[in-house]
């Protein structure tokens, strides 16, 4: 099988087919034995990390998976300490970062700002979130986690709950869910609910949805909810957070009427919306995503560098 991310730029999910993603999932999953390894297969490569808004688990984990790989990072995550400070543009730090690495991973509250790299560089770019558009390789991890933990996609009934219309990881992820023959129940304040382009690429691929507001009159009907939080940086004014600020809090209550077998979600950071008391829970896998995470990004490096 050909490699479909040979050389790629990797900006958003709607650019990559059924099959282009299970072959990620494929090579993610045989990446657990890789990281074992030692394995040094990007020994002479050079990944630049620049991250102009903040980062925690995407950072740190596209830098563990190419140190993983035997690859070399440079970059920064303290933008303040970068020449932007000074006035530089997007472009020219971009022009200057091209001579000194083989992929950049770039992170910025624009949205836009990965494709707008992608056409000036020789050199692939990896979208790393890009203002409340995207963040694709997020929702590969997320895919990823659903795949290993339950075994399989379709038939799935999916919640995804919270700000489902300034939360780029579901803006990345409903694209991929679509690609597969499950339901999706969209649990957001009335406010924040999904994207009318993404609900028309929804109705276009086929797949059952409804909106409600109450995560309580659903959950019992949910195989798997994603959590969100509300991403208060994004919104217009601090009076509008604080209308919806809350709004979900997911807890031993809340849970009542669930599975046991529910799958319990988040690409983190979490704020109030689940409360730790939830999180000893076996089906509570946020804090397991990020090891998926790893993976998908230590299979997305190797196989845009068409090493395996
Ligand atoms: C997300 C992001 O940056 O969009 N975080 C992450 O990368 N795991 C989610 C968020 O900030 O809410």
């Amino acid at each position: 099988m050909t490699n479909p991310f040979a050389g790629k730029n990797v900006l958003s999910t709607k650019d990559f087919s059924k099959h282009d993603v299970e072959y990620l999932m494929e090579t993610a999953s045989k990446m657990k034995d890789m990281k074992q390894d030692g394995s040094k297969v990007l020994s002479n490569k050079i990944m630049a990390s620049m991250f102009l808004e903040p980062s925690t688990r995407t950072r740190l984990s596209f830098d563990a998976a190419m140190k993983r790989l035997g690859g070399q990072v440079v970059g920064f995550s303290d933008w303040e300490k970068s020449s932007f400070h000074k006035g530089e543009t997007l472009s020219d730090t971009l022009r200057v970062v091209e001579n000194y690495a083989d992929v950049v991973v770039l992170r910025s509250k624009y949205e836009g700002a990965a494709r707008y790299a992608a056409s000036i560089l020789e050199i692939p770019v990896i979208n790393a979130g890009s203002g409340s558009q995207e963040h694709p390789t997020q929702a590969f991890l997320d895919l990823a986690c659903i795949k290993e933990e339950k075994g399989y996609i379709d038939g799935l009934t999916i919640g995804l709950c919270g700000d489902l219309h300034y939360g780029r990881t579901v803006h990345s992820l409903v694209p991929l869910l679509a690609r597969y023959d499950i339901t999706l129940v969209l649990i957001s304040p009335e406010s924040l609910g999904l994207r009318d382009e993404d609900k028309a690429s929804l109705k276009e691929s086929g797949v059952t949805f409804k909106e409600v507001e109450l995560l309580e009159t659903v959950i019992g009907d949910l195989d798997c909810l994603y959590m969100t939080r509300i991403q208060r940086e994004r919104f217009p004014s601090e009076e509008d957070y604080r209308k919806v600020r809350g709004f979900y809090v997911l807890n031993q209550d809340t849970l009542k009427g669930a599975s046991d077998q529910l799958l319990l979600m988040h690409p983190l950071p979490r704020i109030n919306e689940i409360d730790p008391g939830v999180d000893a829970l076996p089906q509570a896998v946020y804090f397991k995503q990020p090891m998926h995470g790893l993976h998908v990004r230590m299979a997305l490096l190797a196989l845009i560098f068409d090493i395996l």
